[in-house]
C-alpha cells in the first residue's frame, strides 16, 4: 500500500525490537482494512524515551505500543494513566490525543481475558490458581478479579514477589508457598502459568496435574512454542487448554482501534499470518 501525506501512522517502542510480533499483526490489519496507515518497529535506547515520545507525538504519530524494557518509563512519561495500567503498574499502550495529552493504558488484562473467551467454555468464577508474580502475572490477576473468580492463589518461586502482589491487588488474591503448586489444584477452575517456565530454551513447568478438575482451564502465557509441556500434559489428560498467543493478539485490538479508527476481529487467519503460515 502506498501511503498518502495523511496516512495514520502508530509504533512499538522497545530495545531491542526486532524480536516484535506487532508490527506483523497491526500490518495485518492495515491491509485487510485497506486503511491509508503504517505501523513500525523502532528501537528506542531508554536514554531517549522521553525525547522519542515527544518527537513522535510532533511528528504526528498517533500512538504506541510499549514493550520491553519501556513499559515503566512509559508510564511515568504519560499525562494520563487509565485504571488498567495504574493496577498493573505499567503501560503498553500510549495515544497521543488531539488535546496534546499522552494518554497510557494497559490491554494486557483485556487480551487475557479475550484470549479464554474466546477459546474455551471457561464460566467465570470460582478458583484461580496463578503461577508466577512478574508483570504478565499482575495483568492475569486484574483480568481474573474483574471477571468476578472468588479466589486467585498466586504461588510464586521467590514468594515476597507474590506478597507485594497480594498487597497491591488485595482481596480475592491469597500466597501460598511455589511448593504447594500441585495440590492447591483440587478446586481450581483455571490454571495459568504466567513464569517463564516451558518457553523454548528455559527449564520446563514441573507441576503434577493430577489434582486438576477435570473440567478446569489452562492456559500458558507463553506461546514459544504454542504447545508448551504444561499445555499438552493438560491436554493429554481431558483439560481444555488455551495457548498464549490470543492473549498477544486480542491486547492490540484497542490500540488499532484508538489510532486507526476500524475494530477488529482476532481469526484463524491472523494467528497463523503471525506464526508464519501466512
Ligand atoms: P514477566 O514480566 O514477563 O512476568 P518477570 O518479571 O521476569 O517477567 O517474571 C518471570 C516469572 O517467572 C517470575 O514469576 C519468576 O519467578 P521469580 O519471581 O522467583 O524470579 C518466574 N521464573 C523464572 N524462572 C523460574 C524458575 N526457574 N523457577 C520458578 N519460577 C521461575
Amino acid at each position: 500500500m502506498i501511503l498518502t501525506g495523511k496516512a495514520k501512522l502508530a509504533g512499538v517502542i522497545g530495545w531491542p525490537i526486532s524480536h516484535s510480533r506487532s508490527p506483523q499483526l497491526h500490518g495485518f490489519w492495515l491491509d485487510r482494512h485497506r486503511i491509508d496507515g503504517a505501523y513500525v518497529p523502532l528501537a528506542i535506547a531508554p536514554e531517549n524515551i522521553k525525547t522519542a515520545l515527544a518527537g513522535l507525538a510532533a511528528a504526528g504519530f498517533r500512538g504506541l505500543n510499549v514493550t520491553l524494557p519501556h513499559k515503566l518509563a512509559a508510564f511515568a512519561a504519560c499525562d494520563t494513566i487509565d485504571d488498567n495500567a495504574r493496577r498493573i503498574g505499567a503501560v503498553n499502550t500510549i495515544i497521543f490525543g488531539d488535546d496534546g495529552k499522552m494518554h497510557g493504558s494497559n490491554t494486557d488484562a483485556f487480551g487475557f481475558v479475550e484470549n479464554i473467551r474466546q477459546n474455551s467454555r471457561w464460566q467465570s468464577g470460582g478458583v484461580a490458581v496463578v503461577l508466577g508474580a512478574g508483570g504478565a502475572a499482575r495483568a492475569v490477576c486484574v483480568a481474573l478479579i474483574d471477571s468476578g473468580v472468588t479466589e486467585i492463589r498466586v504461588l510464586n518461586r521467590t514468594r515476597e514477589r507474590a506478597e507485594a502482589l497480594a498487597r497491591d491487588l488485595g482481596r480475592p488474591l491469597a500466597v501460598a508457598d511455589w511448593s504447594r503448586r500441585a495440590d492447591l489444584l483440587a478446586d481450581a477452575t483455571m490454571l495459568v502459568n504466567t513464569t517463564s517456565l516451558g518457553m523454548t530454551g528455559q527449564p520446563p513447568l514441573d507441576i503434577d496435574l493430577d489434582a486438576l478438575p477435570a473440567d478446569a482451564v489452562v492456559n500458558d502465557i507463553v506461546y514459544v512454542p504454542l504447545e508448551t509441556g504444561l499445555l499438552a500434559a493438560a491436554r493429554a489428560r481431558g483439560n481444555e487448554v488455551v495457548d498464549g498467543l490470543g492473549m498477544l493478539l486480542h491486547q492490540a485490538r484497542p490500540g488499532f482501534e484508538a489510532w486507526f479508527g476500524v475494530k477488529t476481529e482476532v481469526t484463524e487467519e491472523l494467528r497463523n499470518f503471525v506464526l508464519g503460515k501466512g
